[in-house]
């Protein structure tokens, strides 16, 4: 090959990979973002959906004397601040400035991260928000499960259908 074209190579590919970098810059913003539009009737009630359900408690859980008893089991002192545990109680396990352990398993568990379709006119088209790491995971099951399994110290088996309504929102 001739040196022009390895560099020309070269520079192709950098350019990929520094473009791969930017789309994976979008950054974890919290539930608070996400419930300035999705809260209220206008919002169809989305946040207040989330905050009653299991998802919005799961990192208080780790405070539990249930979770205290599991953890002693398996020899972790603190569940609340093991990487065993926040891994799943916790969007993105805890790491990320925009993440606050409290929120427990947020929108952008699911929805990916936030920072980069949050603005309103990305939020109304459908396929930039895409673009732009919005995951929607209509009947897609592994979405949950990367989370609901057999890894979990609490396992109990999946049912997608039924757990999809018990979060409906
Ligand atoms: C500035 C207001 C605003 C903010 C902030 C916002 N959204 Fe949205 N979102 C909207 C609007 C408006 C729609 C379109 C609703 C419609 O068409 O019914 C939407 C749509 C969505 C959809 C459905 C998308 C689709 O294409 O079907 C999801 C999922 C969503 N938002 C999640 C989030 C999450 C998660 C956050 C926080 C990271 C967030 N939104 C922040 C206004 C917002
Ligand atoms: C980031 C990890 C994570 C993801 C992803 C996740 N969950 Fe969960 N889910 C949890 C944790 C942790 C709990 C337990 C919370 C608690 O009780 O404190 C839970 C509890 C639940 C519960 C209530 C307990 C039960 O099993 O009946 C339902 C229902 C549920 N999740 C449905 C879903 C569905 C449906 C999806 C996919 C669309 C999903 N979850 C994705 C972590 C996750
Ligand atoms: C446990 C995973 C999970 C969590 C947590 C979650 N969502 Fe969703 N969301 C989904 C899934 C899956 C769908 C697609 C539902 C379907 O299959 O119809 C969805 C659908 C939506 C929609 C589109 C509804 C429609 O059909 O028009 C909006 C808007 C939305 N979510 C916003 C949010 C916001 C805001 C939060 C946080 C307050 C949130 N979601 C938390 C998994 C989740
Ligand atoms: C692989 C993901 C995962 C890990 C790791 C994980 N959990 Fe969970 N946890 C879940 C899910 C999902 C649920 C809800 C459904 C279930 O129990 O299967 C849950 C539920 C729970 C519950 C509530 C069970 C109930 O119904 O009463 C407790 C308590 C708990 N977890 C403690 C812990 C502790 C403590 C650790 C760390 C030692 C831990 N979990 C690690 C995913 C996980």
């Amino acid at each position: 090959m001739k040196k022009s074209s390895l560099m020309l190579c070269v520079f192709v590919l950098s350019a990929f990979v520094f473009s791969q970098s930017l789309y994976s810059q979008a950054k974890y913003t919290g539930v608070k973002t996400c419930s300035a539009c999705h809260r209220g009737e206008k919002g169809k009630n989305v946040f207040e959906k989330w905050q009653s359900s299991a998802h919005s408690k799961a990192f208080e859980t780790l405070k539990s004397d249930k979770s205290k008893e599991i953890a002693k089991k398996m020899g972790i002192s603190d569940p609340a601040s093991s990487d065993k545990c926040l891994t799943c109680h916790v969007t993105n396990g805890g790491n990320g400035a925009g993440i606050k352990k409290e929120e427990g398993v947020t929108c952008e568990s699911c929805h990916g991260a936030g920072s980069e379709y949050k603005a309103m006119n990305v939020m109304k088209d459908h396929d930039l928000a895409v673009k732009k790491g919005l995951i929607l995971g209509k009947n897609n099951p592994d979405l949950c499960k990367k989370c609901h399994n057999p890894k979990s110290p609490t396992y109990k088996p999946f049912d997608f259908a039924k757990k999809m309504a018990m979060i409906k929102h």
